[in-house]
């Protein structure tokens, strides 16, 4: 497995479909081309991915994380964090986790805070996760 840091304009087609392969039904985020974007590899086939993206408040949001079925297990996930975290270790990071226990322990394990913002915006079963620069 290998990972690496890619543009989100021109790994765009490639983000859209693991996007759509691990988040079936959702809907894509706007992928900004401003955003941060990993994608890991075994051999030549995508098998994972993450996307963050600058808030209007110079937080970052932690939009998307997606690793295929057949990858799974191998703490991808917390493999993307770290980058992702590494990358923007002077900022604010924010995301978020619904009814979704796996992910939720990778951001414990990665040593997240929940919080309650001031204005939520998720449904009641909505997890927010905060991690501050060290
Ligand atoms: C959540 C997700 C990114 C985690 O992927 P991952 O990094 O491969 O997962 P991990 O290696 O941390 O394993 C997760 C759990 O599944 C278990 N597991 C082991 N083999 C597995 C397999 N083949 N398939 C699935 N889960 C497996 C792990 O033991 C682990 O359990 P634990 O937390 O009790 O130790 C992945 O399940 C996924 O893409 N889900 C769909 C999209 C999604 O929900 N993204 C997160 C939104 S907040």
């Amino acid at each position: 497995m290998r990972t690496r840091r890619v543009e989100v304009l021109r790994e765009h087609a490639t983000l859209v479909a693991l996007h759509t392969l691990t988040f079936p039904g959702d809907e894509q985020p706007e992928w900004n081309p401003d955003g941060v974007a990993w994608i890991t590899y075994d051999g030549a086939d995508p098998v994972a991915f993450l996307y963050a993206e600058p808030m209007l408040d110079e937080s970052w949001y932690f939009s998307r994380v997606g690793v295929m079925p057949a990858a799974r297990g191998q703490r991808l996930q917390r493999k993307l964090m770290r980058l992702m975290q590494l990358r923007l270790a002077d900022k604010v990071l924010v995301s978020t986790t619904y009814r979704n226990p796996a992910s939720a322990n990778n951001f414990v394990r990665e040593q997240w805070m929940t919080y309650l913002p001031a204005a939520p915006w998720g449904s009641p079963d909505t997890i927010y996760w905060r991690l501050d620069p060290c």
